[in-house]
């Protein structure tokens, strides 16, 4: 695997890993910036920041309500490259800390078992009045009542809008400066702060790959980079790991 050839990689050092939508488009799950896209179908400052929710709730709970049911769908299932992640979890001496922006439970049904959603989850809901996140496998609506502190009108999908904060952000930080490996996968390299934690992983000595379909944005910040689909190359790159 080229992105490893001249790297000094020893089976106890410490891994970072990012994945974006791309790792999950071979499930069938749709990304954001591909020709055909989500955000080609609607408008992000409709359906993905507070003032849209504010503005329309109804809208905003229709598109998480259609993607939740689209998730639910038997039909979607993890791939080869979940399923390699979590093989590489199992089988990793050192530290491992699976960083994911993607509210689907891909990761988890393919056994990643602590994957960080710095995005949120598609099946979790939070309460605006009471702040009690709960699971979520139904359609929200405005008329939801939180099952914490009774309160109406108050339950949203607890996924991260442009404007605010990403989950685990410190933990993340601390990760990325003491990593020897970050790796990036199936993202477009767009939106911050994910898009920077390649440059950070650099500062702090880390060898750093993109694994994509196609050039990122961020390409160049990165020491190797590998394009093809994410269920070719993941598990190869994974094979490579565990076999150092
Ligand atoms: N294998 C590998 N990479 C793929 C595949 C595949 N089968 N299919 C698509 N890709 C790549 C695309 O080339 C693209 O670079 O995945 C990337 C997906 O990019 P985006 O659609 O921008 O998704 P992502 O990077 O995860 O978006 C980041 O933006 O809208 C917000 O919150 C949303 O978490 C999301 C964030």
């Amino acid at each position: 695997m080229p992105a490893l050839d001249s790297v000094r990689l020893n089976p106890t050092d410490s891994i970072v890993i990012l994945t974006g939508a791309g790792i999950s488009q071979e499930s069938g799950l749709d990304t954001f910036r591909c020709a055909g896209g989500i955000w080609s179908k609607v408008d992000l400052e409709d359906v993905a920041t507070p003032q849209g929710f504010a503005r329309d709730p109804d809208l905003v709970h229709r598109f998480y309500n259609d993607r939740r049911r689209g998730l639910l769908d038997p039909a979607i299932q993890p791939n080869a490259a979940h399923a390699a992640l979590a093989a590489l979890e199992r089988g990793w001496r050192g530290n491992l800390l699976l960083v994911t922006q993607n509210i689907d439970d891909l990761h988890e049904r393919a056994g990643s078992t602590a994957p960080l959603h710095m995005h949120g989850e598609l099946l979790k809901a939070v309460c605006l009045r009471c702040g009690t996140v709960s699971d979520c496998r139904d359609d929200l609506s405005v008329h939801d009542l939180c099952l914490s502190c009774g309160r109406k009108g108050g339950m949203r999908p607890d996924v991260v809008w442009f404007g605010e904060m990403p989950h685990h952000m410190d933990r993340i930080q601390a990760a990325l400066e003491d990593c020897d490996l970050f790796l990036s996968i199936g993202t477009s390299g767009h939106v911050y702060p994910a898009a920077g934690f390649v440059a950070e992983a650099r500062a702090g000595g880390a060898h750093t790959v993109e694994l994509n379909l196609e050039p990122s944005e961020g390409v160049s910040r990165f020491d190797a980079a590998i394009h093809g689909p994410a269920t070719a190359l993941v598990p190869a790159f994974v094979a490579e790991l565990l076999a150092l």
